[in-house]
């Protein structure tokens, strides 16, 4: 039997298409999710385990770990699920910093220590090594005046790159992925999203597919690791 890939937050979006994608290639999946939406189901019914769980609570993660570490290796983790909480949102600031940091930076490195025997077993035995990727974003490089907290979140996230590659070498490879526009939120009106598109060199909604492919790119390299893969239209030569 194959090692699963375990990804977070498989309920909608990028890591439902994440999670579609490895399915049908007839590889084992375990997801998180927080919501109970029909994708959960569907993503049942095609074979993924999934756990519920909310990251913002110290038990439910714990209950997870103790889930995940019963099992013999993991071919990847893909460290997916994220609140993009504003620096206005109702909650205190002290309040929206310790969200950002427990589900960016707390779970990963949480999930990254418990389950690094696993990974380490987890080897594919042609590329030679297992995978950890983190799913940060674009403003990680450039900061955000109105998510101030998130992007410093994602950004530590990617410093965990840096140290779990090290760390876990050669065994494991560790990368970021660094997106900017891959999906628009349902409720984002045509002002915004003209705005939001003139900031890359590329003026697009990405879409899914341009995850997928590099992270099945970073799944089959054999020399990749300890770095970050922007997905951004060229965002920073605008
Ligand atoms: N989409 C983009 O254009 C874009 C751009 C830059 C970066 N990214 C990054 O790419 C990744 C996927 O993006 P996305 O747009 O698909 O994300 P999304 O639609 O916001 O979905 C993220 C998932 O994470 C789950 N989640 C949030 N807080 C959680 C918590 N406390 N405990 C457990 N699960 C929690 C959510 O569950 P609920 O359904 O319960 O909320 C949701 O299903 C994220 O890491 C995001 O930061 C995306």
């Amino acid at each position: 039997m194959t090692s699963p890939i375990i990804i977070t937050g498989v309920g909608k979006r990028i890591g439902y298409a994440l999670a579609k994608h490895f399915l049908a290639q007839g590889q084992r999946v375990i997801g998180t999710y927080r919501s109970h939406y029909a994708s959960i189901d569907e993503l049942k019914s095609l074979g993924a385990i999934l756990y519920q769980g909310d990251f913002y609570d110290d038990a439910q993660v714990q209950s997870l770990i103790d889930e995940l570490t019963k099992l013999p290796q993991i071919r990847a983790i893909i460290h997916n699920a994220s609140d993009w909480l504003a620096d206005s949102s109702p909650y205190a600031p002290n309040e929206v910093l310790q969200r950002m940091m427990q589900v960016h930076v707390s779970v990963p490195y949480q999930l990254n220590l418990a389950l690094e025997a696993q990974l380490r077993a987890g080897a594919n035995g042609e590329i030679g090594a297992s995978d950890v990727i983190h799913i940060t974003d674009y403003v990680m490089e450039k900061g955000s005046q109105k998510h101030i907290a998130y992007a410093a979140s994602k950004a530590a996230l990617h410093n965990m790159t840096l140290s779990f590659a090290a760390k876990l070498a050669p065994e494991v490879k560790v990368n970021s992925i660094a997106p900017a526009m891959i999906l628009f939120n349902a409720g984002d009106n045509t002002e915004y999203q003209q705005k939001t598109l003139a900031k890359a060199l590329l003026p697009k909604e990405a879409g899914n597919r341009e995850i997928i492919d590099l992270v099945e790119y970073l799944l089959n390299s054999r020399y990749v690791t300890g770095r970050s893969h922007n997905v951004d239209g060229g965002r920073h030569l605008k």
